[in-house]
């Protein structure tokens, strides 16, 4: 099996791009997510279109233990995979003692736990391999802290940071690690986090293919850091470190009040 990648988090938004653009290049594919009937659908979609293989493994990685088992299913496929892209994630609207505390633990549990046990896991054996290419989906989330979406910022900022050192301590043995830092994107993202009727998501987002696309060629690229808007890129690396703590505490309230 050819170029084989695996997504997480493919049965909608995001994921399910990444799969369509990589299948179009004539990549395998092993998609996994919590709803099977949706990744068959678009297993069935990809076969028929673009004649590559595609393996279904439904899988809760937010479940203690679950990326764990979610390896040993690939392992079992037998498939060398040259393509990790850290896909699945959520996150959730509120004053954070105020949510339910098994929903942040949760939330951790799937946007740090599950990506560092599948990079830790499947790194090791690009590494054995020779050669691999991971991207992360991060955040611009990850560039500041996000008082109303508390630990999501803060998951975020964890995907950043260590992705980074993982690249820089495996790029010499032929794995690239590359964070994608997406602006608002039109995926269920926001209504699955509660964030429907805040400034974040009045104005609409980009699409989930235009994104999907900026992420994967960065990381064929093995780029670093990918934004898919420069606006953003300008914003983030050039305005906000300047501004005083408090005020960038401010604006990020005011653009998730409802
Ligand atoms: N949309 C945005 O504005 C935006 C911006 C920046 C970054 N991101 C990031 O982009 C990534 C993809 O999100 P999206 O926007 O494409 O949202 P989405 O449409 O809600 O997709 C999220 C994916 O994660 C999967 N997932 C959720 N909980 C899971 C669990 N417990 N176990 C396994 N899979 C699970 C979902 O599948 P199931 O429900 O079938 O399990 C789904 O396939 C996330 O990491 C998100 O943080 C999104």
């Amino acid at each position: 099996m050819p170029n084989t990648a695996l997504i997480t988090g493919a049965s909608s938004g995001l994921g399910a791009e990444f799969a369509r653009y990589h299948a179009r290049r004539g990549g395998d594919l092993i998609i996994t997510a919590r709803r099977k009937e949706a990744l068959e659908a678009l297993k069935a979609e990809i076969e028929e279109r673009d004649g590559v293989t595609v393996h279904v493994i439904s899988c809760d990685l937010g479940a203690p233990g679950g990326a764990e088992r979610l390896y040993d299913e690939v392992k079992a496929l037998g498939e060398r995979i040259e393509v990790l892209i850290n896909n699945a994630g959520f996150g959730g609207h509120g004053l954070h003692t105020e949510r339910p505390l098994e929903a942040e633990l949760k939330m951790i549990e799937l946007n740090v736990t599950a990506l560092v046990t599948l990079t830790h896991k499947i790194g090791a054996d690009m590494v054995a391999a020779g050669g691999g290419r991971i991207l992360q989906v991060g955040s611009t989330a990850g560039f500041m802290p996000g008082p109303q979406q508390a630990v999501y910022f803060a998951t975020k900022a964890f995907v950043g940071s260590y992705s980074q050192a993982i690249d820089h301590e495996l790029r010499k043995k032929g794995v690239t690690v590359t964070v994608l830092a997406p602006g608002y994107v039109e995926t269920e993202f926001a209504k699955t986090a509660d964030l429907e009727g805040t400034g974040l998501v009045k104005g609409g987002g980009k699409s989930a293919a235009s994104v999907a696309k900026i992420g994967y060629d960065g990381m064929r690229r093995g780029e670093l850091v990918v934004f898919n808007e420069g606006r953003l890129k300008f914003l983030l690396g050039w305005v906000t470190p300047f501004l005083p703590r408090r005020a960038v505490l401010k604006m990020v309230d005011g653009m998730q009040t409802k």
